[in-house]
């Protein structure tokens, strides 16, 4: 237990500098404005969840999924059964990049912060909230709409796709299957 708490720390203190990096990294910063928002959660997490990008809210209090996305996102943790405090939640892109999706450029440079956030966490599964998040970690175009709800093992790493909270606002149709989605995903675990 003494141990299990001493590598929590470790990690936090490791994902902090991660953190201090992305708020003073000049390439993510480039024609953006607002708070960096590198993630949050549990250094020790399970399950990580991967987004898109920072919105509005995000970006004025550098919180990942605190807008109306973030409700829902807590909202369909809760009804699997999973506290948001204890999984970890961050995205390809770490500012707002305005009204629209990351560049494929924004999202390739994302990864290197990224990707030493996935390495550090080490959790056994990585849930991939839309097309975004699943072209941030596999670096190729994906298409979440054919392989929602299916997991995939990539380099010894699960994943498992499913759509952003975002779409499922917008269309009644994708908040039925990513309701399913999560369910599946319960089962997973
Ligand atoms: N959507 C995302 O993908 N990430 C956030 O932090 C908020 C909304």
């Amino acid at each position: 237990e003494l141990a299990k708490q001493k590598n929590k720390m470790n990690k936090q203190r490791e994902l902090q500098k991660i953190a201090e990096e992305i708020q003073e990294c000049k390439v993510c910063k480039i024609n953006k404005s607002g708070l960096a928002v590198p993630g949050e959660g549990n250094p020790n997490a399970k399950i990580m969840f991967i987004g898109e990008a920072p919105g509005k809210q995000e970006s004025l209090t550098g919180r990942p999924f605190v807008g109306r996305s973030g409700r829902f996102l807590t909202s369909l943790l809760n009804s699997i059964g999973i506290k948001r405090e204890d999984v970890y939640i961050t995205s390809p892109a770490k500012y707002f990049p305005g009204y629209r999706a990351p560049t494929n450029a924004e999202i390739a440079h994302g990864r290197e912060h990224l990707q030493k956030q996935i390495k550090i966490i080490s959790s056994k599964l990585i849930v991939l909230l839309g097309n975004v998040a699943a072209r941030g970690v596999l670096r190729r175009s994906f298409m979440v709409s054919k392989f929602h709800g299916q997991l995939l093992k990539e380099n010894g790493q699960d994943l498992f796709f499913t759509f952003h909270p975002s779409a499922a606002l917008r269309f009644p149709k994708i908040r039925t299957l990513i309701k399913s989605d999560f369910k599946k995903l319960s089962k997973l675990l």
